[in-house]
């Protein structure tokens, strides 16, 4: 949990700016007939030509520029040659370098049309993922963060998935605090001012166990639902100011 020193703050706001504007870009072609593999050379590109680099390709061995989970994928979907086809969902999930600093953000998009059942678990993500954000501040801990989330996705009728969650970031992709998606009020790590995290909860439709796949020669797994029904997911990369927080993956 270390603090972003005060003349790099302004490195990390345009890291997150980037991954928000990678993420926007990406988003523009989810359409049936594409693959992901294409989503994952758009996502490239883009981030090479803002002097930037794809966080996850070669990250603990990750093979691609940019996590794809489709449907039942919960997170780290690996891009391949799978078409996208009327009705999906996918989570897009950009992660950027930029000037030594991570940008992470995702955001759940819609293939054509979708269920309604797809669009309200997507509605209750976006929804968990801000109840999170808002509990952000100097001395709040990351029980409160999970705890309202928790409190949120039961209200929804959705269920969190508990085995991943947010985490700090910065110079490195992955740092403490661990940021789980449910938790009691004051407990977890307390949040400093200038330390960055991610709010990124994972809602599934139903509470069966998830299942964990390996990914050749990566120490990175993929999840699925263990039931093949949907999950959904966003993210935001949050800096924890002196007074509250501000979120730092718009574009
Ligand atoms: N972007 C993911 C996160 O939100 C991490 C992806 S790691 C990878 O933490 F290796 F799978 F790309
Ligand atoms: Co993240
Ligand atoms: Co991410």
């Amino acid at each position: 949990m270390t603090p972003i020193a005060a003349q790099d703050i302004r490195l990390m706001e345009k890291a997150g700016q980037l991954a928000a504007q990678t993420l926007a870009h990406v988003g523009r072609f989810v359409k049936a007939g594409i693959t992901t593999d294409e989503l994952n050379r758009i996502c490239h590109d883009f981030t090479l030509s803002n002097k930037a680099i794809p966080a996850p390709l070669g990250y603990h061995g990750f093979p691609k520029s940019l996590c794809t989970s489709v449907n039942a994928c919960i997170c780290h979907g690996v891009p391949d040659d799978t078409k996208l086809k009327d009705g999906d969902i996918i989570n897009v999930d950009v992660t950027v370098i930029k000037d030594g600093y991570h940008g992470d953000t995702s955001s759940m998009f819609f293939v054509g049309d979708v269920s309604d059942k797809a669009k309200d678990l997507c509605d209750a993500a976006q929804n968990a993922m801000m109840r999170g954000i808002e509990e952000v501040g100097p001395g709040a801990t990351t029980g409160d963060i999970g705890f309202a989330i928790n409190k949120y996705v039961t209200k929804r009728g959705f269920w969190v998935v508990r085995e991943i969650g947010g985490h700090g970031i910065g110079k490195v992709f992955h740092d403490d605090p661990w940021v789980p998606s449910y938790g009691k009020k004051g407990k977890g790590e307390k949040l400093k001012p200038w330390i960055c995290l991610t709010v990124e909860p994972m809602l599934n439709e139903t509470a069966a166990p998830i299942k964990e796949f390996s990914i050749p020669n990566s120490s990175i797994k993929w999840y699925e639902t263990g039931d093949k029904t949907l999950s959904a997911q966003y993210e935001h990369t949050v800096l924890v100011t002196d007074s509250g927080h501000q979120v730092l993956t718009l574009v």
